[in-house]
């Protein structure tokens, strides 16, 4: 869901930097083969995610949710030349369109994917994570941020996607909706958290960015 006015979406898409020529490729290649492309960040958001990651110019980076590699890019615009950017996946069928995306950036090298369930592949990743982008499974948004928060420095960010989840945080939440609960969960943790200093931006679904003390 989109919370602004469709007048102001068009104003804000005319003023934020031209979506690179490879990225509007593969947001059309999305769109036309990939079951539920609404899931890719999108011009607005992944501009931001860019802008951010070249503010911190990040060494580690990791990001949970590949789907079919949109914001991996965005985020390996600021990666520091030696540089890692760690992205985990579930869906094996992603692998190779996300895979060609990298290439074709330049970044085969630089960018890892992670085939596999978040949580199993994070048992075995750890990395002092200057950057992490959450937007997988929500859920489990609570075991990500606890996992990763451990590892990462001070200063280091972190971004959870879509918190404001259609406007669903606001209303009283159905007992069945286990991911508007985990996500009602996940704010309040972070709001109460002494670790972190945070602000919830109110772009796409809400993304909630966090940097740790
Ligand atoms: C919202 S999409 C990610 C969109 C992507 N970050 C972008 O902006 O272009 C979420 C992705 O997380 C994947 N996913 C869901 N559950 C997962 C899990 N337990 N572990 C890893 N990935 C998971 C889904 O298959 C889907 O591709």
């Amino acid at each position: 869901m989109n919370f602004l006015d469709p007048k102001l979406e068009d104003y804000l898409a005319q003023h934020h930097t031209e979506e690179p020529e490879l990225l509007a490729r593969l947001n059309r290649e999305t769109h036309l083969k990939v079951l539920q492309p609404r899931m890719l960040s999108g011009p607005l958001q992944g501009r931001f995610l860019a802008f951010l990651s070249k503010l911190l110019a990040p060494k580690y980076i990791l990001e949970i949710g590949t789907y079919t590699g949109y914001s991996a890019l965005c985020l390996a615009e600021g990666l520091a030349p030696d540089g890692e950017l760690h992205t985990l996946e579930l869906n094996d069928e992603l692998e190779t369109m996300a895979l060609s995306y990298f290439k074709a950036a330049g970044y085969s090298t630089q960018i890892n994917m992670h085939i596999g369930d978040a949580l199993q592949s994070l048992e075995t990743l750890s990395r002092p994570w200057d950057l992490v982008f959450i937007d997988a499974d929500k859920p489990r948004y609570l075991d990500y941020y606890q996992k990763v928060i451990e590892q990462m420095p001070r200063g280091g960010i972190i971004l959870a996607d879509n918190v404001l989840w259609s406007g669903k945080v606001l209303e009283k939440p159905d007992p069945n909706d286990e991911s508007t609960l985990a996500l009602l969960e996940f704010n309040t943790f972070v709001q109460e958290d002494d670790r972190v200093e945070n602000v919830l931006l109110p772009l796409r679904d809400g993304l909630m960015c966090i940097r740790k003390k």
